[in-house]
């Protein structure tokens, strides 16, 4: 359908940083507040690891990996918020958080040529989904670098681990604290030196430190933010 001059403008938000900085949360918080939908590109790569584990495809083979994700019905539900991530008809939201996934997940982003296929996938769904709160490592710098916002996020790592290890608790699994901490270093090792798509802070992104601030505390920042630099992108009141 063409654009008609009463629509709403296309609008990117996007936020990037490491592991456990609190991304997903503050990303679909804020695209609630401001009226915009929700894109976990994490989500889809933690997919794709789903997709290598149940199909015996080595994490390292990323041409085939490529093929699978590209081939497979990978696809979100948009009628739910936060979009439900659906592999076929099968919703593997919870599935993609466990430890499996989350073990080989980096290895797994790390293939160019995976990640050509999901920032393809990315690009078409803002497409389709042109008012978006976009969060990953990789969307300011990659995905979109034309955003009309860009936000780093970014907390102390002792900071972050604690938090991880809440959630776990939180869902009943046990962990171990020093385990926890050690994973997210690597994470971030692995992703800040991957040769594709690495985490990077956009140099026209703002700078959000989410360690010593809420959750809540950290949205009605970056609200704040986009409504005083974005004063015409139609955001909800
Ligand atoms: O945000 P998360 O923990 O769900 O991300 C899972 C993994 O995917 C993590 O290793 C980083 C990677 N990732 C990426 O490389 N690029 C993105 N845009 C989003 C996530």
């Amino acid at each position: 359908m063409p654009a008609s001059s009463s629509d709403p403008p296309r609008i990117v938000i996007t936020i990037d940083g490491p592991a456990g900085t609190g991304k997903s949360t503050v990303a679909h918080l804020l695209a609630t507040k401001l009226g915009l939908e929700f894109l976990d590109t994490g989500a889809m790569y933690r997919a794709a690891a789903l997709i290598a584990l149940e199909r015996d495809i080595v994490p390292d083979q990323g041409y085939d990996l490529g093929q699978a994700v590209d081939q497979a019905d990978l696809h979100f539900d948009w009628k739910t918020d936060p979009p439900r991530l659906m592999l076929a008809d099968r919703d593997v939201g919870k599935r993609i958080r466990d430890f499996d996934v989350s073990g080989i997940v980096s290895r797994v982003a790390a293939q160019p040529e995976l990640r050509r296929v999901l920032v393809n996938q990315q690009r078409r769904i803002a497409q389709r989904h042109p008012r978006l709160v976009s969060e990953g490592r990789d969307q300011g710098s990659v995905v979109f670098p034309d955003a009309d916002l860009k936000f780093y996020v970014h907390a102390d790592v002792a900071v972050r681990a604690n938090r991880r290890v809440a959630q776990l608790a939180a869902a009943g699994k046990s962990v171990d604290q020093a385990r926890i901490k050690q994973d997210i270093q690597e994470r971030d090792r692995l992703d800040a030196s991957r040769s594709d798509g690495p985490l990077v802070r956009p140099a026209d992104a703002v700078d959000i430190d989410t360690g010593s601030r809420s959750a809540a505390e950290v949205v009605s920042a970056m609200e704040k933010i986009a409504r005083q630099r974005l004063p015409h992108a139609g955001f909800r009141r």
